[in-house]
């Protein structure tokens, strides 16, 4: 059993690791341990509660002392805990504080849907989950705190429901998912930065005393910021030490944020962004906070890494495509622009099919008079004019020729020169009376409305129904500003952040349940929603709209911190890049490409011969390796941080029998000699096969000695290392 209660201590045992939290005096769960599996269920002393004493049950004497010291499980504001609490109300009388003291638990195999949200899923086999009902008596809510210990990975899921028993409404102002208080302080934190087309860059800092925070206020969780943290012992490498990772399974505004704190504790908290929240409760009524799953590793960064992978390619991702190769898809975004008609598409097509290539995507522009990016969201009509012969004529075509067909929708949408925006003036999200903001020259609509998610999704599945479309690019080009609805009462506006995020969870798990066979690709303005959630309904995210190689060594470098390899959408494009207008070679962009969806961006009718010549290789090479690499085990052994003149990773098969590196040589380096890297996680006695040369090795000089990468010169030049076990 992963979860056990004795003498009202909890203890959650996952694989390697134990989490620990106690019912204490008056019934307030204090936080024991998180870290590396113990045998003891007695821990409580960490607490050390003798040094700041409770007063007597219905003492108000220095109780803020005592609740200002103690790690404590889910904290409330305004009762004493001056740290950022996790439960903020607004009651009838226009008061804010909270005060939850435990009442009872119940533990139970497997784990619950969280409704109307993406969660993780385990089956009575993989998982059991502890509820504890706690409650404040002043205001007759009850809080439930939700755990899921994943046995067989180092895993524990938390979310909160709320629920209002009393007669009078309450308002929510804060409902944060998870809150650890550490014991001491010198840690250092992970966050994933950025902007458009420089997505999930790694930092790392040292929490000092104060709040490092990593949020936002986008209404997506956005390109800047990305809603996960690490929290690590100051020597953690990549390897060693250390490590907890937070991620927030939400795609709206989020707060993750360490705090060193002043009795020398650090508190990590998560959930959704206080910042303009709002959720009323009526009588009766509940709030579920989204997901945050924890992972301990023991094992540095890199342990961490891969047991998010394990989880989300397990537990997260559904549908017909969890465990399947994808389809090598071209996109003629980079190629055309809005600049297409359908026998433009078909010529792609034809050159792509005889280089082995398996999908056409149809980018932006197919639909109204949309041209340019300025007008017709929302408008899902094919336009033929460009499409000539109508939608099904073109889909059947790119089949004829053996291709698959997929096509790009922005549903969120509305353009202000568009028939719909003509129509429903008030389906976006506005403020009465204020002039409304255009970003990329488009509103977001008002997705909290059930009338018009309904004609989002009637438009779009129309369209799927309309032809053999196998393949969906879901896009989202931009930030929520003017946050109001024409169908909220002003005593719910501010919950609209959460109920856009809901509308649209709601949409995507009416598509893929009605399309279950369909692929769905997340994309926003790049990889500003490459979030859990998001993986919940798409398999597979675009990543980053810049499509350099070199860019891309940092930007899935920092993406792989997290997120499966398998769901990182990548793509060869043409040179000069489009974003940064660098010059690599076309073997450098394949070999990047490779270590994530693989597919192409580009005119295939006009590159030059040498590189389409190359395109059957690296088709050939992706079907050779995308189960390991989609499957297998990711070990970073460069660290672009320290030393950005080259980056080396690894996928090694679960049974060790095999591994691809891919070194990239980012600098031509003077008058040295080879590069010797080290490998990871091989089987330390076996021989291991250089594939290209048949040179053996052993495993465990390989890790310990490393291995001369040669054949790699220039800037911007890299290669496949293929070693096998031998049998
Ligand atoms: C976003 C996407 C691109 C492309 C364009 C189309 O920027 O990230 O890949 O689909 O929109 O407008």
């Amino acid at each position: 059993m992963g979860i056990t209660c004795q003498n009202g201590c909890f203890k959650l045992d996952a694989k390697n690791t134990s989490y620990l939290f106690s019912v204490i005096e008056d019934g307030y769960l204090a936080h024991v341990y998180f870290g590396k599996k113990i045998p003891d269920q007695n821990a409580d002393y960490l607490l050390r509660l003798n040094e700041h004493p409770l007063p007597p049950p219905q003492g108000d004497r220095d109780r803020a002392v005592f609740l200002d010291h103690i790690p404590l499980e889910y904290p409330c504001m305004g009762i004493g805990d001056f740290r950022e609490p996790c439960l903020q109300v607004l009651d009838k009388d226009g008061m804010s504080a909270c005060d939850i003291r435990y009442v009872s638990h119940t533990i139970e195999k497997g784990k619950h849907k969280l409704p109307g949200l993406p969660a993780t899923f385990g089956s009575e086999n993989d998982c059991t989950t502890l509820t504890i009902h706690c409650a404040d008596t002043h205001l007759n809510l009850e809080v439930q705190l939700l755990y899921t210990v994943f046995e067989d990975l180092d895993v524990i899921t938390r979310s909160v429901r709320v629920v209002n028993h009393a007669k009078d409404a309450v308002t929510l102002r804060r409902v944060l998912s998870a809150c650890v208080d550490f014991d001491g302080s010198g840690y250092d934190m992970i966050t994933l930065h950025g902007a458009w087309a420089r997505e999930r860059h790694i930092i790392r800092t040292p929490v000092t005393p104060g709040t490092h925070a990593a949020s936002s206020m986008r209404g997506e969780s956005s390109h800047q910021d990305n809603p996960f943290l690490a929290l690590l012992s100051r020597n953690a490498t990549e390897d060693t030490g250390e490590v907890y990772g937070f991620n927030f399974v939400y795609s709206g505004n989020f707060l993750a944020q360490a705090e060193g704190c002043p009795y020398d504790k650090t508190r990590v908290v998560m959930g959704i962004h206080p910042q303009d929240f709002g959720w009323l409760l009526e009588e009766g009524e509940s709030f579920v906070a989204p997901e945050v799953v924890m992972v301990y590793s023991d094992e540095g960064i890199g342990k961490m890494t891969r047991t998010f992978h394990d989880l989300y390619r397990n537990h997260l991702i559904r549908g017909e495509y969890k465990d399947k190769k994808r389809p090598i898809l071209i996109n003629n975004w980079e190629a055309t622009y809005f600049d297409f008609d359908t026998d433009k598409l078909i010529s792609i097509a034809r050159e792509a099919a005889k280089s082995g290539i398996e999908m056409l995507v149809m980018d932006d522009g197919w639909f109204g008079n949309r041209n340019s990016d300025n007008c017709a969201l929302g408008d899902w009509v094919v336009n033929e004019d460009k499409i000539k012969g109508g939608l099904k004529h073109l889909v059947d075509e790119v089949n004829k020729l053996g291709l698959k067909f997929g096509i790009w929708f922005e549903p969120e949408m509305i353009s202000p020169d568009s028939d719909l925006y003509r129509a429903h003036p008030d389906w976006c999200i506005h403020i009465p009376g204020r002039q409304r903001t255009l970003c990329r020259e488009q509103l977001v609509l008002d997705l909290s409305r059930k009338e018009v998610r309904d004609y989002v999704y009637d438009s779009v599945s129309k369209i799927l129904s309309s032809a053999n479309i196998e393949y969906v690019k879901w896009d989202m080009n931009r930030q929520l500003t003017d946050v109001g609805s024409a169908s909220l009462p002003a005593s719910r506006q501010r919950e609209l952040w959460h109920r856009y995020v809901l509308g649209v969870y709601d949409l995507m798990e009416r598509l893929v349940t009605d399309f279950p066979h369909l692929l769905l690709e997340n994309c926003s303005g790049g990889g500003a929603r490459f979030d859990p959630g998001m993986l919940y309904y798409s398999p597979q995210i675009w990543c980053s709209d810049d499509t350099d190689a070199m860019e891309r060594l940092r930007i899935q470098h920092g993406t792989s911190m997290v997120y499966p390899v398998s769901a990182i959408g990548a793509h060869v494009s043409d040179v000069p890049n489009h974003t940064v207008g660098r010059v690599t070679p076309f073997a450098t962009r394949g070999n990047v490409a490779l270590s994530g969806t693989f597919g192409y961006e580009l005119d295939i009718t006009h590159i030059p011969q040498d590189d389409r010549d190359l395109i059957p290789q690296q088709v050939a090479t992706y079907h050779k390796y995308n189960d390991l690499i989609r499957t297998g085990d990711l070990y970073r052994i460069g660290d672009l941080c320290r030393d950005s003149s080259y980056d080396c990773w690894s996928f090694v098969a679960k049974d060790k029998s095999e591994v691809l590196m891919t070194y990239v040589q980012v600098l031509g380096r003077a008058n040295y000699q080879s590069r010797c890297v080290r490998l990871k996680g091989l089987q330390r006695d076996a021989v291991y096969v250089l594939e290209e040369t048949g040179q053996e090795f052993s495993g465990a000089v390989l890790m310990q000695g490393g291995f001369p990468v040669t054949g790699v010169y220039g800037d911007f030049s890299s290669k496949l290392f293929h070693f096998v076990r031998k049998k």
